[in-house]
Parts: C-alpha cells; structure tokens; sequence
C-alpha cells in the first residue's frame, strides 16, 4: 500500500463511494489501476483489474470461494453496525450465500444442474416471438407518447422483466413489485450497504414466493418455476430455500443486468453517428455489436470472490480470508488483450471479454440476454432511425452493476 500513489487511491475512493464523476468514466482509474497497483489490497478488499488475472481466478475454485458471508468485506462491515443491523446484515448475507451464483463446488454443480436442465436453449429460442411482440408494442407505447421519452422506463426494463417474468410464471401485474424489490437487491449485491432495507424487502420477496411455490406444488403448470420443483432423474430436487434462492437470482439477474446492458449500448450507439451508420448499412452486424457492447459497458463491472487460502497473484499476495473484487469492466479495457481498447467498433473482430464471467460460473442466462438485447436494439433503430440523445447521461450510483438512471431519446 505504500507504494500506491496518493492519488490513486483518491480515485479508487472516488470510484468506490460512487461518486458521480468517478462513475462517468471509470476507465481511466481502472487504467492506473491496471498500470500502478494490478492487485490493489484497500478497504478490506483485493482489487484485481488484469484481464489475465480475472480469468484464472474465474475459473480457479480451488483457491477462491464465491461465497460472501465470509470475506474480510463482510466481517468489516458487520463490526461496524449496531447490534440489529448486524444481524440483518447477516441473515440477508447468509441467504444470499444460497444463491447459486454464490455457491461452490459440490452444492454449485447440484443445484447448477437442476437449473441448466430447465434453462434449455429450445426453451429460449422459443421466447424470440415474445420479445418481439412485447418490444414492438412498447415501442409503439412510446411513440405514442413522444416525441422525447425516457426509454430505459417506457421500454428497456419492461422487455426483460416481462420477459422473465412470463417464463417464470409471474402474474404481470405483480412485475412492478419485482422491479422495485430488484433495486433494492442490486443495492444490497454490490456493497452491502443497505441491510435494513434489504431484509424487509427479502422478507416480502421471499413470503410472495412461498405462495407461488405452494400454488405450483398443489396445481400443474408448465412454466420454467413449475419444471424446477420437479425432480431430476435421480430423484433430486430443490428445497424450499433453495427455490426461493433461485428464483429471487432468476428475476432479479434476469431483467436488471439486461436492461442496464440495453441503455448503456443504446446510449453508446446514439453518441456515435459513424457506428450508428454501420449497423444501419449492415443490420446483420447486430450480434458483434452487441458483444462489442457487452465488453465496452460491462453491465457487471466487479466479480467476487473470496480467499480460501493465501495464494500470489501480480506478485501480490492475497491472504486467506480476503474479499476479492475482479473489476471485468478493467479486465474488458486492458490493452493487453484488446487492442484499442477505449474504442468501441462495431466491427471489433474479437471480443472475448468477461462480462458474462468465465468457467464453472458462467451466466446461465446470456443467450436469453443476448437474444433481448439483438431484438431490442435492431427493432428499436430500424423503427427510429433518425433517433437522437436528449439529455445528460447520468449513471446509477453503484460500482457493481453499471447502468444509466435514465436515457432521454427523442424518437425523431
Ligand atoms: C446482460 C445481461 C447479463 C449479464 C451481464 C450477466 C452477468 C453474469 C455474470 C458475470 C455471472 C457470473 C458471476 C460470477 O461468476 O460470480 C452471471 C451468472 C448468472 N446469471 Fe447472468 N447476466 C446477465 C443476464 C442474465 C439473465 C437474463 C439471467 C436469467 C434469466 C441470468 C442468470 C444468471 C444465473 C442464474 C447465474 C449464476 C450461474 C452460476 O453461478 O452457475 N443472467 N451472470
């Protein structure tokens, strides 16, 4: 730590009190963190910002767990609460640690496998008319309104929370709920920094679910909750917890980080006439483009993990019991591994980046992310192509998961 320059550490303070000028541009501390400091031990926390790095460690279970309830982030945290919100803090963590995502191996490869059984790519594919239909229609919604809407709340976050929502057998009317619950939990996921809030909204997540569950357990239905009560082929099936943990992950990882992915590309594309001209003259470029989106704006900016031994990495070392942040948004920006990395191209020819992680871990969810943010973006510039930026850009105050407050279009 002494050696790390002052002024680094400002930024890096800067950048992890989401301060609003820090999160506008977060690549050029990542720049200096990447150059000055590739594993910089602060807060409580390891930050790695090397692309090479973030992918072993990714992958490497051995050394590093994915649980959080353990992590020297957590004990810090918890020794600076009162005694009731140290508890809730706990309980929330300690549920949070039930969420596939934060699992490891063997319950990871359990719970992973009755998951990916009813996550098929059939089942996907099989959502591309919806999303057309509900994209179609909340376009015309908003046009309807125009001529300047706010997209991110008239269109983006619908799609995917409609989406998601119809898979899972949600009733629509109860999507408003969820959306707002999810702000709490994107809050709660990146730093832990609401715990009061978070336990009373996972306390009415969690009780609206056990209704849903029981009604699936007493009525047949075909939805993706209905094929994850049922057990696999060796008889094994989720527990009561287990469901509620992953349904919670589905809903919420299911529409936050598309839409955040959607509103920043989309923002991305209008500030770049030239691009915008590309994928018009080339529509079929959709795809890399997309990619290319995922790896300029990662909607998930830090990984974590957490050490379960002392191990070296950069020549660094982390200690055995140490948080540890992978900064993927970095990691997608290295010049290491992309040449040019602070320019965004339509045509980049490979854009391997770690937005949707890597190894044992990796998104259930990206092809359906992937087919939401085609559909959206390619309809949403074929209807208004004379589309243009009507506002300031603000981004959401969270390190984590980075998404804008809001994307002020006017439609023509
Ligand atoms: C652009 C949108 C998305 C991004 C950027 C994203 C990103 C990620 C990342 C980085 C991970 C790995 C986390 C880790 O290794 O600790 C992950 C895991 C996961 N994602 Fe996504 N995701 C997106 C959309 C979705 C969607 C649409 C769903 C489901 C409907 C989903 C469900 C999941 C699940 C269940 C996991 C846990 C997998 C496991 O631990 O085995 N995600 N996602």
């Amino acid at each position: 730590l002494t050696t790390v320059a002052k002024s680094l550490l400002a930024e890096v303070d800067a950048l992890y009190n989401c301060e609003a000028e820090a999160l506008t541009n977060p690549y050029r501390t990542y720049a200096r963190l990447r150059k000055e400091a590739p594993v910089l031990i602060y807060r409580d926390v390891a930050a790695v910002s090397h692309y090479v790095d973030a992918h072993a460690m990714l992958s490497n279970t051995t050394d590093y767990s994915n649980s959080r309830s353990l992590g020297s982030h957590v004990t810090a945290l918890a020794a600076s609460l009162s005694p009731e919100a140290r508890a809730m803090l706990l309980e929330c963590v300690r549920f949070h640690d039930r969420w596939l995502v934060r699992l490891d191996p063997p319950d990871h490869t359990r719970i992973r496998g009755l998951a990916h059984r009813v996550f098929t790519p059939r089942r996907i594919s099989g959502m591309t008319e919806t999303i057309q239909i509900i994209t179609d229609q909340l376009l015309d919604e908003a046009q309807a309104k125009g001529p300047t809407v706010d997209l991110i709340d008239e269109v983006i976050y619908k799609v995917p929370l409609m989406v998601v929502g119809n898979m899972l057998g949600v009733p629509a009317a109860d999507y408003e709920r969820i959306h707002q619950w999810s702000k709490t939990v994107a809050v709660f996921i990146s730093d832990f920094g609401n715990p009061v809030e978070m336990f009373a909204t996972l306390k009415d997540f969690r009780s609206y679910l056990a209704v849903m569950i029981e009604e699936r357990r007493r009525e047949p239905h075909t939805d993706l909750l209905a094929a994850l009560l049922a057990p696999d082929e060796t008889g094994d099936r989720l527990s009561a917890e287990e469901l509620q943990a992953i349904f919670i992950l589905l809903l919420f990882a299911g529409h936050d980080t598309t839409t955040n992915l959607v509103g920043s590309g989309l923002a991305a594309l209008l500030s770049r006439p030239d691009q915008l001209v590309l994928l018009r003259d080339e529509p079929e470029l959709i795809g890399n483009a997309v990619e290319e989106l995922l790896r300029f704006e990662a909607p998930n900016q830090t990984i974590h993990r957490y050490a379960l031994r002392d191990t070296r990495v950069h020549d660094v070392l982390i200690p055995a019991g140490m948080s540890i942040k992978l900064m993927v948004g970095s990691a997608n920006h290295d010049p290491a591994r992309f040449p040019n990395p602070d320019e965004f191209d339509v045509r980049r020819s490979d854009t391997r980046h770690l937005s949707f992680g890597f190894g044992p871990h990796f998104c259930l969810g990206q092809a359906l992310a992937r087919l939401e943010a085609r559909i959206l973006i390619s309809t949403f510039l074929e209807r208004f192509p004379q589309a243009s930026l009507a506002g300031e850009l603000k981004w959401k105050p969270n390190l984590m998961f980075r998404g804008l407050e809001a994307l002020p279009v006017a439609l023509s």
